[in-house]
């Protein structure tokens, strides 16, 4: 099962992959985590990123598409996975189903996570994410078990460089703008699926569980 995560930043992408990951047995992969993995690396791509990422923009598409196809392409990812951050302009959307029709395959579902903007400043500050495994908590909502350190992995937790209110501002201007308009194009394809992400995240992926069912 192929599956594509839509929505503003913020919206919770990341955490419901995680949890589809979690139960189909599905890797979950994130471009914002694997550019985070690199910058933290201090690697040649990941220091391109950031200036970009800092700022709120999309890192370029040269750059993006590459990484993307590349993990697609792992041994992992052969019974499906889950794409949180990728595709986000319609150029990527487009490699992507060129790349899978040489494969003979296609993306499943394309969920798109819908919250409204107001909601999203709010949750960005209280969130704190793991850069060294990409487990996300927030403050309030999720709190690890112990303040600011991954449950999962032991290691810190940290508030993402990109968190700050005038970044988050400008990232929901990129999304309006360039990631938006793929919610049109998965709707034409007919895979695009909706889910009311202001709901508690059991509940959310409660309806993508019931979209998703047994497969
Ligand atoms: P990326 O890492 O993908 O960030 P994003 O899209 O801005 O999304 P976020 O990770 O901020 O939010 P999310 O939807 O995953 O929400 P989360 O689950 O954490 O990208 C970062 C940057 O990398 C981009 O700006 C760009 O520069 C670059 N980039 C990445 N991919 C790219 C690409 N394809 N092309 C070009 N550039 C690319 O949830 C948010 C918070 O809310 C958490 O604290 C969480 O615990 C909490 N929460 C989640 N669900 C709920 C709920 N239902 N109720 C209450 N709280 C909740
Ligand atoms: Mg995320």
């Amino acid at each position: 099962m192929k599956i594509i995560m839509l929505g503003a930043p913020g919206a919770g992408k990341g955490t419901q992959a995680q949890m589809i990951a979690d139960k189909y047995g599905i890797p979950h992969i994130s471009t914002g985590d694997i550019f985070r993995a690199n910058i933290k690396n201090g690697t040649e791509l990941g220091m391109e990123a950031k200036k970009y990422m800092d700022q709120g923009l999309l890192v370029p598409d040269e750059l993006t598409v590459k990484i993307l196809l590349d993990r697609v392409a792992q041994e992992d990812c052969r019974g499906g996975y889950v794409l949180d951050g990728f595709p986000r302009t319609i150029p990527q959307a487009e490699v992507l189903d060129r790349s899978l029709e040489e494969l003979d395959s296609r993306i499943d579902y394309a969920i798109d996570v819908e919250v409204p903007d107001e909601n999203i400043v709010k949750r960005m500050s209280g969130r704190r994410a793991c850069l060294a495994c990409g487990a996300t908590f927030h403050v309030e909502h999720v709190p690890p078990k112990q303040e600011g350190i991954c449950d999962r992995c032991g290691k810190d937790l940290v508030l993402r460089d990109d968190d700050k209110p005038e970044t988050v501002q400008n990232r929901l201007t990129v999304y309006h703008e360039q990631t938006q308009p793929l919610i049109d194009f998965y709707g034409r394809k007919g895979i695009l699926k909706t889910v009311d992400g202001t709901k508690p995240m059991q509940e959310v992926f409660g309806s993508i569980a019931e979209i998703l069912g047994n497969a």
